[in-house]
């Protein structure tokens, strides 16, 4: 099965049959619950797993300690076998004051597994804060999966200085007025966002923070936002996550024997190391696409079938060809450099290029 509902399920990701996927791209379609089919990371204790913990009173960010833990299993918007990533829903951490001094908080934690494929990417995802007055942290624990979070990586502050009218919405940005963000670090498999407590002055009428990690460019901030009681996006919202062949060593070096269980075996593809060391990812070599992994999954890409990427100019018109595309013109000539219609000035020449 290579669907779940309208998300395709692209090897090495798969199910049933353990020669379905490789060692740790096992997923699960649940298509009993109602709706659409969902598709989720095969759930194991130790990774991936997502974490909800709630606490009903005051909360300190030093020391987590949960009155409530629920564990879940991963669920996946899509999966990219060309760029290397899947696309996780992830919920939204809330800390809602209850009176002057007390919350109702609810993080958000994920554990993708040490020993796992999968990688929070630093480039596609940023750390977002929501509220009047909040420091919103990224935490990642230091070894045991649980209740208690330590390792605070980067934060960032929002400070209305308890007056909304300082909140803007900008054109969606986070500057720090009501919202505020931080870029990630490298190299994490464990995350949550916590806050620093902090005075929250408006929690008559604002009395919700919220932290988020969340795909770059998707949250647009809305002063709206400030006014929220509960979940902001209950769904969750997408985070980035990059994966990788992992313990394999990395790319065996060029011409020698590949080693068993080489996961880069369509033809025209090619084996590029990440930076974590003992990983490697397979892509389509240039002018192919498709999947890597599978025999033959590398095709030639039809350049004409992407006019906006791989354009004609006035006059030539787009003929594919293996590793590559022409554009012969009328006259002859190559119409891909824009040199269709030669020794006119160029009013004429988009003229004749009309017609
Ligand atoms: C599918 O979802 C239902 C309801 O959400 C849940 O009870 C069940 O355990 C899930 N099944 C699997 C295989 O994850
Ligand atoms: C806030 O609520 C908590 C528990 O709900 C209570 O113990 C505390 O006294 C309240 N504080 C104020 C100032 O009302
Ligand atoms: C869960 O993950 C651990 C560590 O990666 C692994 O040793 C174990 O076999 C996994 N359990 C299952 C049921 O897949
Ligand atoms: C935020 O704006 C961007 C750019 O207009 C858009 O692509 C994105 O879907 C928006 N996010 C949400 C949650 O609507
Ligand atoms: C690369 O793709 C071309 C076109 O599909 C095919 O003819 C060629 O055999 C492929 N190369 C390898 C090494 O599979």
């Amino acid at each position: 099965q290579d669907m779940c509902g309208n998300i395709s399920i692209p090897f090495p990701f798969g199910m049933g049959k353990p020669r379905c996927f490789l060692p740790g791209f096992e997923v699960i379609c649940n298509t009993s619950s109602s709706g659409r089919p969902r598709l989720f990371l095969a759930y194991n204790e130790s990774g991936p797993v997502q974490v909800v913990s709630a606490l009903n009173h005051r909360f300190t960010a030093r020391n987590v300690t949960a009155s409530f833990v629920m564990k879940n299993a991963v669920e996946l918007m899509d999966i990219s076998v060309a760029h290397n990533e899947a696309r996780a829903y992830r919920a939204v951490s809330s800390a809602c004051s209850t009176n002057s001094t007390h919350f109702r908080a609810k993080f958000q934690y994920t554990n993708l597994g040490d020993e796992g494929p999968f990688l929070l990417s630093a480039m596609r995802n940023v750390l977002i804060g929501v509220g009047s007055n909040v420091e919103s942290m990224m935490m990642t624990s230091t070894g045991e999966t649980g209740n208690e979070m330590k390792a605070y990586m980067p934060s960032c502050l929002s400070n209305l200085m308890g007056k909304l009218k300082y909140a803007t919405d900008g054109n969606g940005t986070c500057s720090g007025l009501g919202c505020c963000q931080a870029a990630l670090p490298l190299n994490v498999t464990e995350f949550g966002v916590s806050f620093m407590p902090r005075l929250n002055l408006l929690w008559q009428t604002n009395p919700c923070f919220y932290g988020m990690l969340v795909e770059k460019s998707w949250y647009n901030f809305s002063v709206h936002d400030l006014y929220g009681r509960e979940l902001l996006y209950p769904r969750g919202v997408p985070v980035v996550l990059e994966f990788a062949i992992r313990n394999l060593g990395s790319c065996p070096p060029e011409g020698q024997q590949k080693p068993q269980g080489y996961a880069c075996i369509s033809g025209n593809s090619t084996c590029v190391n990440t930076t974590r060391g003992d990983d490697y990812v397979c892509k389509c070599l240039e002018h192919y696409d498709g999947n890597p992994y599978i025999i033959g999954g590398c095709l030639d890409i039809d350049e004409c079938k992407l006019p906006d990427s791989y354009p004609c100019w006035n006059g030539g018109i787009c003929s594919n060809r293996l590793e590559g595309y022409d554009c012969p013109c009328k006259s002859g000539m190559n119409g891909k450099t824009g040199h269709c219609v030669e020794n006119f000035p160029l009013p004429a020449k988009v003229i004749v290029g009309k017609h």
